[in-house]
């Protein structure tokens, strides 16, 4: 294997630049990487786990923060959704390479109102409003020509419909965290991590320990 190195040294992330609340310092972490040149910060893995253990990891496409949580939108059919109907614990992972920094989220996922996933629906491109429709996600299929086909047939039944319907079966998903990970490269990978997590009851009023983890 070509040895691949590099050295961390564009930031640092200090106990005093933490704020109280991990929500917030994601927020700012999130603007930083919106504000750099990233094709897609929003982009993050999303694992999930069966109860039996069976672990899968992929991308899905962060559209909202919520005042509870993260929201993605996917199948209610597929294969992470089916992960999640039966173990709602999910973890989300971000890395902005340019900014040398790592935010790992779990918590667990919960599916939203048909109105919330509604209105989104409704802001989405043609292409991907009839996509939705065209695609069993995490089925098998016998050739792309099925998908082609499909693709075609939906065009054609809401060519020059004012509103293309949701699917039953798409929607999102809202992630309630519990933990938080922040972690900025540094130097000799002596890099700084930050853990975040819920201290004591729960309340409408959330607080969070924080500590320092060896990198
Ligand atoms: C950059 C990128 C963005 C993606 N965004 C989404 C998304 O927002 N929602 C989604 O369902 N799948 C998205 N996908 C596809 C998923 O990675 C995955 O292939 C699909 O959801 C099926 O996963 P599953 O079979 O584990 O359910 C994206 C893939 C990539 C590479």
């Amino acid at each position: 294997m070509k040895q691949y190195r590099k050295e961390y040294k564009k930031d640092q992330l200090e106990r005093q630049d933490l704020m109280d609340d991990p929500r917030e310092l994601f927020r700012q972490w999130f603007g930083e990487a919106g504000a750099v040149d990233i094709a897609e910060p929003n982009r993050m893995i999303l694992s999930t786990a069966t109860p039996q253990g069976r672990v899968s990891s992929r991308v899905v496409l962060l559209k909202e923060i919520s005042s509870q949580g993260y929201v993605f939108y996917t199948n209610y059919e597929s294969d992470k959704a089916q992960q999640i109907d039966s173990n709602p614990r999910v973890a989300l992972l971000f890395h902005w390479e340019v900014l040398e920094r790592q935010v790992r989220i779990e918590g667990s996922a919960k599916r939203i109102s048909e109105e919330r996933s509604q209105a989104y629906y409704d802001t989405r491109p043609e292409g991907s409003r009839i996509g939705a429709w065209t695609s069993p996600q995490s089925q098998i299929i016998y050739g792309r020509e099925e998908l082609e086909e499909s693709y075609k047939k939906y065009e054609q039944l809401y060519a020059g419909k004012e509103q293309i319907e949701k699917p039953p079966y798409w929607g999102g998903f809202e992630v309630v965290a519990d933990r938080y990970e922040f972690w900025q490269g540094r130097q000799n990978r002596l890099h700084d991590r930050f853990v975040y997590t819920p201290s004591g009851a729960q309340s409408a009023d959330l607080r969070w320990d924080v500590h320092r983890l060896a990198p």
